[in-house]
């Protein structure tokens, strides 16, 4: 593996303390499987981020991986042979992928008294079309992984079929995936991908200490939002690239979840820089160097509550990032059925995350906290501006999450008594 070396600035801010360049250290040990997926993970983000100005984004880089390596047991040829290419793969081994995600996966479901791992991942094909058995035993094998027959020329029940099953498996959160429009009777196979997560911070917010704040929306305008707060210890790091296109230095905060296995990285630009300019720096290697480097420390935080929801029509965003193939007329599925000119008709992905103090409503106060702006004897990171954040596993790195809040929960004025700012 390679590790590059980059500029570490280690600040207490205010002050800066030192200025350092550190070769990178903290590889990961041999016995981990390595994800391979987050360069295919940081483009995806990219797609995204070019389709939606000042838009929220969530998605599941990991889910969307498990969805196309099920795509990836039943193509051949140049089907086969693009998703191996663009996701991330084409240096394994033909095959070895699957084992990949399957220990990712199962490294993830390790910690299960900690966390709530629901991956939902199934392709429903047009009933009379019947899957080669092998294809059904391989995806078993590797994703644990549903594979269902219906008809689409019932629309409004496939839909509702489709809905209630990907409800099954996201405990209720993820409701309404597809309506009856998205299927006509030409349809032959859908791949569904829905995942939920459910954690709690190791340190928690006390609900008492959330207070009405102002947040500053990168577009000039002010919403009030939930403002949870707590001094804690986290992993945190100061970072530039060096140069001043993303704004100069900018905040890492990694907060883990109960069991120290998952965490969530908040990466938080300084307040007048928009997060438009640190998004082009984000790159696979980078997110490595945040992970490798961020040092646990006490920290004063600020993070509003936020809960973001994002359906992603997979189908056209992979097909710009150089999947076409599985998509056209001219797919091969052979592994999957006997069925010819069978392709995928409709991808879609649809994420939903909640943060709160705990990971369940906690009574708000009102009222304001005394902010003091003097010396701080604790660096204070301060997300009352947009963030890009990260949910990941810190033994594997696999993303689970990848997205940016910029509008967290909007509470109305009336809502709550809130001082002025
Ligand atoms: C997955 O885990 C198994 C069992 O530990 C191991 O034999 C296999 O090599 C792993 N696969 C990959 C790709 O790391
Ligand atoms: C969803 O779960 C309910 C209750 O467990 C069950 O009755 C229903 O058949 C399930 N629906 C699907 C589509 O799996």
């Amino acid at each position: 593996m390679v590790c590059a070396a980059m500029l570490i600035l280690d600040v207490l801010s205010p002050l800066l303390l030192l200025s350092i360049l550190l070769p990178s250290y903290g590889c990961r040990a041999a016995d981990i499987p390595e994800d391979a997926t987050s360069e295919f993970s940081v483009r995806l983000y990219h797609q995204l981020q070019a389709a939606g100005e000042q838009d929220n984004i969530i998605f599941s880089p990991l889910s969307v991986a498990m969805a196309l390596g099920m795509v990836e047991l039943g193509a051949r040829g140049a089907s086969l042979e693009e998703i191996r290419q663009v996701v991330g793969f084409s240096h394994l081994l033909p095959g070895v992928e699957f084992s990949l995600l399957q220990n990712l996966t199962a490294a993830l479901s390790d910690d299960d008294s900690h966390y709530v791992i629901r991956f939902a991942n199934s392709l429903f094909l047009q009933e009379g079309v019947t899957f080669n058995p092998e294809f059904l035993h391989l995806v078993r094998k590797y994703f644990q992984a549903d594979v269902e027959t219906v008809d689409f020329s019932e629309s409004a029940a496939v839909a509702e079929q489709i809905n209630n099953w990907v409800e099954n498996h996201t405990e209720s959160k993820i409701r309404e995936l597809l309506s009856a429009e998205d299927f006509t009777s030409a349809t032959r196979l859908t791949l569904v991908n829905a995942v939920y997560f459910r954690g709690s911070w190791k340190n928690q917010f006390r609900p008492e200490n959330t207070r009405t704040f102002s947040f500053s929306r990168d577009d000039g305008s002010e919403v009030q939002t939930l403002m949870m707060y707590q001094q804690g210890d986290f992993y945190y790091g100061e970072f530039s690239d060096g140069s001043q296109e993303a704004g100069g230095v900018y905040q890492v905060l990694e907060m883990p979840y109960e069991g120290e296995d998952m965490s969530m990285m908040i990466v938080l630009p300084r307040q007048e820089v928009p997060l438009a300019s640190l998004e082009p720096i984000i790159k696979a290697p980078l997110l490595e160097e945040w992970a490798n480097n961020v040092k646990r420390q006490k920290v004063e935080v600020y993070l509003p509550r936020f809960k973001v929801e994002q359906k992603i029509d997979l189908k056209s965003i992979l097909q710009d990032l150089g999947i076409k193939h599985v998509f056209t007329s001219n797919a091969d599925l052979s592994a999957m059925t006997d069925g010819k000119d069978l392709y995928i008709e409709k991808a879609v992905q649809k994420s939903y995350l909640e943060v709160t103090e705990e990971g369940a409503e906690g009574a708000v106060g009102s009222g304001m906290i005394a902010l003091t702006r003097t010396l701080v004897l604790y660096p204070q990171v301060m997300a009352d501006h947009p963030f890009f954040f990260v949910i990941r596993n810190r033994r594997t790195g696999s993303i689970l999450f990848m997205g940016r809040v910029m509008t967290p929960e909007v509470i109305e004025p009336n809502d709550h008594d809130f001082d002025s700012m």
